[in-house]
């Protein structure tokens, strides 16, 4: 098994599809943040908040600025189960910059571009002796840029099996993503999908980040973008032209 460093997305591969990371420590220090989040109102056993960012590189660096609040939606196509539904989830109250940062530096964005980020960080819960979906929309996209999952903590649960394919249907990954590990996807060319939770001694948990980025020219944010997930209109992402170039500066 490959070694897995901080902020390194298999640095041998030019183009990847997908990666684990090892999360650096000002990511895990925030797995005491997820005690008190509010129930998702969307989903049974999930509990969650959700903000919304423009990051951008400047002559100080990277920065980031919270958007304004709005609700999330997902394309149809991307979400059976609630794909084209405006929610109204609670927003963040942590300070995001770490979870940003290391998810800037594994999807290898360049300066020169902004980037639209969401930032969600949940909780699925699963009670003693249940099994729960953690992924009602069973294998997808999400469809973004880049997807990033970063898992804080599995406590008391077994199952929670990520499998990514590539459009083909080939198996790239299948395993757990362990607590301090992150999955990485280019969202445009992957499909994920997480396996039940089975909590068989205690009540258990999974508290994940999920990040997801978008060029901030074909961002998924605004009332054009949920005014065409409310029609049914397809949002793809774009799919040439924009990968990026490992050859890039990570920073
Ligand atoms: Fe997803």
């Amino acid at each position: 098994m490959r070694a897995l460093t901080p902020n390194c997305w298999f640095d041998d591969q030019d183009d990847p599809i997908h990666g684990l990371i090892s999360l650096p420590d000002p990511v895990m220090e925030l797995a005491g943040e997820f005690e008190a989040l509010p129930d998702d109102p969307y989903c049974r056993h999930r509990q969650r908040r959700f903000s919304q960012f423009r990051v951008t590189h400047t002559d100080a660096g990277w920065t980031h600025k919270l958007l304004p609040r709005r609700a999330h939606i997902q394309d149809r196509t991307y979400n059976h189960a609630v794909g084209g539904i405006l929610r109204y989830l609670q927003p963040l109250q942590i300070d995001a910059t770490a979870v940003i940062d290391c998810a800037r530096r594994a999807f290898r964005q360049q300066r020169g571009s902004d980037w639209h980020v969401d930032v969600h960080q949940w909780r699925m819960n699963c009670p003693l002796a249940n099994q729960v979906e953690s992924v009602p929309e069973g294998l997808h996209r999400d469809g973004h840029q880049f997807v990033a999952i970063f898992v804080i903590n599995r406590s008391n649960i077994s199952g929670a099996v990520t499998c990514v394919q590539d459009a083909s249907g080939n198996t790239l990954f299948k395993d757990v993503v362990d607590s301090g590990q992150g999955m990485i996807l280019d969202d445009r060319r992957a499909l994920h999908h997480t396996s039940e939770l089975v909590a068989p001694l205690l009540d258990g948990h999974r508290d994940i980040f999920v990040v997801c980025a978008n060029e901030w020219k074909t961002r998924r944010y605004g009332e054009a973008f949920e005014l065409a997930c409310q029609m049914d209109k397809s949002v793809e992402p774009p799919t040439s032209g924009t990968l990026i170039n490992s050859s890039h500066a990570h920073s």
